[in-house]
């Protein structure tokens, strides 16, 4: 019996749900009930009833729906699938940023670790950060840690002081993209859309700035796109709109995104590993942070 085979037969002895991001490799998507962008994997890690949730992304990912899920039990196939940014930002440095800006919201970006939502008053993704900022009463908000998206933060929303912690955060694979993309992309035709990770210069010479999941939503509009983000979102959206041309760079690649195999996903599955384990007073005050931004929602 092949991987595929096994992991459709298991999934359906033990009730489980397989969530995967839109940066999962082409034959995890392919495995998967659910496919999306943190926001939508969040919200189906919500709104499920499956006994058992294999979360194919990261950690912080798995932890989100682990703390929407505290009564079942939340698997990721590898245990160090981790997101170098969330690791940029410590609990430390949040209770420093607040004694310094007291009268400040802190809003996490879903790139966090549970310890760090543990002292967030509400967490946001990239495909609704501008909504949760905007929601807010106070006109200081600390955004972490994610610089590039604190900034696309501040340009939609000019009322408010953004405060970003750390000043420099920033994911690697988004960092990449450079003046010379944009120009390469000009010359070869179709339109540009970025990821809010992005650079602030790369999103204000973008089309558009979007989320993955935005992406997916915005494909429709054009026949041809450069999209700057991870390339496996590449599989996604072919798969989606076979008849349109995604321009990739290959080498965009999010080792942590890669690191779960199908024998992983068929491991996990049949030995029940690697559980997703927080301390309860951490997912207390993590969960109301992270319910607050789903009421917001998109
Ligand atoms: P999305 O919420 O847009 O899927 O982004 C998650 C992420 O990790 C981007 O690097
Ligand atoms: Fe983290 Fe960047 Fe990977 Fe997204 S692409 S999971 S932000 S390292």
């Amino acid at each position: 019996m092949n991987y595929r085979e096994e992991i459709r037969r298991l999934k359906e002895r033990k009730s489980a749900i397989i969530l995967a991001h839109n940066y999962q490799p082409p034959g995890i998507q392919d495995m998967a009930d659910v496919v999306g962008d943190s926001l939508e994997l969040a919200i189906a890690a919500k709104a499920t009833d499956a006994p058992v949730i294999i979360f194919c992304g990261v950690d912080f990912m798995a932890e989100t729906a682990k703390i929407l899920n505290p009564g079942r039990k939340v698997l990721i196939p590898v245990k160090d699938a981790t997101c170098p940014l969330a690791a940029q930002l410590t609990p430390e440095m949040i209770l420093a940023a607040r004694n310094e800006h007291p009268s400040a919201a802190v809003v996490l970006y879903i790139n966090s670790t549970a310890r760090c939502k543990a002292y967030a008053d509400v967490i946001c993704t990239s495909a609704n950060a501008v909504k949760v900022v905007s929601s807010l009463d106070s006109r200081e908000v600390i955004v972490g840690p994610d610089a590039n998206l604190a900034a696309y933060i501040q340009d939609k929303v000019p009322g408010k002081y953004i405060i970003p912690l750390p000043a420099h955060g920033h994911c690697y694979v988004h960092q990449m993209f450079t003046e010379d993309d944009i120009r390469e992309a000009r010359i070869r035709g179709g339109r540009i859309i970025c990821h809010p990770e992005c650079r602030p210069e790369i999103q204000k010479m973008s089309d558009l700035v979007a989320s993955t999941g935005g992406m997916v939503r915005s494909a429709p509009e054009a026949g041809t796109w450069n999209v700057f983000t991870e390339r496996d979102m590449g599989y996604r959206l072919r798969t989606l709109y076979p008849g349109k041309t995604f321009y990739m760079r290959e080498d965009a690649v999010c080792e942590d995104m890669k690191k779960i195999s199908l024998e992983d996903l068929r491991d996990s599955l049949e030995y029940e590993r690697f559980e997703i384990i927080l301390p309860a007073d951490i997912m207390e005050k993590a969960r109301s942070a992270i319910e607050r931004m789903i009421e917001i929602g998109r």
